[in-house]
């Protein structure tokens, strides 16, 4: 029986989310976390599972999506996850690369960096309209990346930090479109603060291997996303809850209005029993180093 697989990382933003939709960097990371979609040959029509106690039933895009890329006859399709999904974690950039690696498998055609990034943006674009490209970078390439918008956008790697991240999930989905809108529409007049956020992407680089630092420059971008309004107070209740427990410094991550925030911390333990608590879930990921797992 002929089996491949594709895997695509999880992603989360250090600092620079909203910022980078005008041109300014912003400072990512693939987690060791992400979605596997496994391909076996089979008799009969193809099928599509999402094992899990949790998993979803697959919706109707993801099934058009795979029986267009593998047919509807020959094969049965595994696609297991462990992000939380619409969460600002990259779930479905993970899923678009993960798709892509093993579309090329399948096809027995090499995995030429080009090929799986314009496959992988298409995916992302059926899911996401007008993506920046940041998550898809950082579920291909893992690591550290800083990314600037653009066509084509550019990445730069980063030698990849010693420290781990806790996550808190705030239970509800950020409206991403929505948020970017609303920021949208404050321009010019938030344009010194977008700019700021460019700058602590600079800063953020060079404290990047000093975490108690870089803790202090995501409490400053957290202050920023609070007052262009993208944060909530579930999102500011998290944050408070991990400086409360020790935290060297926690921001909400991606669009906001819901998602996760991330917090930097010495010892993770204060802070996920703080979670537990307040019965937030709660778990701890670090930088994927770059390149497949
Ligand atoms: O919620 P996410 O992780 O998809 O983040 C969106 C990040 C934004 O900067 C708000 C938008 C973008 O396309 O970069």
């Amino acid at each position: 029986m002929r089996v491949v697989e594709g895997h695509g990382f999880g992603k989360l933003i250090l600092v620079g989310e909203h910022a980078v939709v005008y041109g300014h960097p912003a400072l990512a990371f693939g987690v060791d976390r992400g979605t596997t979609l496994r391909v076996a040959g089979a008799e009969g029509p193809t099928q599509l599972h999402m094992p899990g106690p949790r998993a979803p039933a697959p919706d109707p895009r993801l099934r058009a999506l795979m029986s267009e890329h593998f047919g509807d006859t020959g094969a049965h399709l595994t696609l297991t996850t462990d992000l939380p999904i619409g969460r600002g974690m990259g779930s479905s950039a993970s899923l678009a690369v993960a798709l892509a690696r093993a579309h090329l498998a399948w096809n027995s055609r090499p995995a030429d960096p080009d090929a799986l990034w314009s496959h992988a943006m298409a995916t992302e674009r059926r899911f996401h309209g007008n993506p920046s490209g940041v998550d898809v970078a950082c579920a291909l390439h893992g690591g550290v990346l800083r990314f600037v918008r653009g066509a084509p956008p550019t990445f730069t790697s980063l030698a990849c930090p010693a420290w781990q991240v806790v996550v808190l999930d705030s239970g509800v989905a950020g409206p991403t479109a929505e948020l970017v809108e609303r920021v949208r529409r404050q321009r010019p007049r938030i344009d010194l603060l977008l700019e700021r956020v460019g700058e602590l992407v600079g800063e953020a680089e060079e404290a990047l291997h000093d975490p108690p630092a870089l803790g202090r420059l995501l409490d400053e971008n957290h202050a920023i996303l609070r007052q262009i309004g993208v944060s909530s107070p579930t999102l500011d209740d998290l944050v408070g809850l991990a400086r409360g427990a020790g935290a060297w410094g926690a921001k909400l991550s991606g669009a906001g209005g819901g998602g996760v925030v991330i917090a930097l911390a010495e010892d993770p333990a204060p802070i996920l029993q703080a979670a537990q608590a307040a019965r937030v879930p709660a778990f701890v990921v670090r930088p994927q180093p770059g390149g497949p797992p």
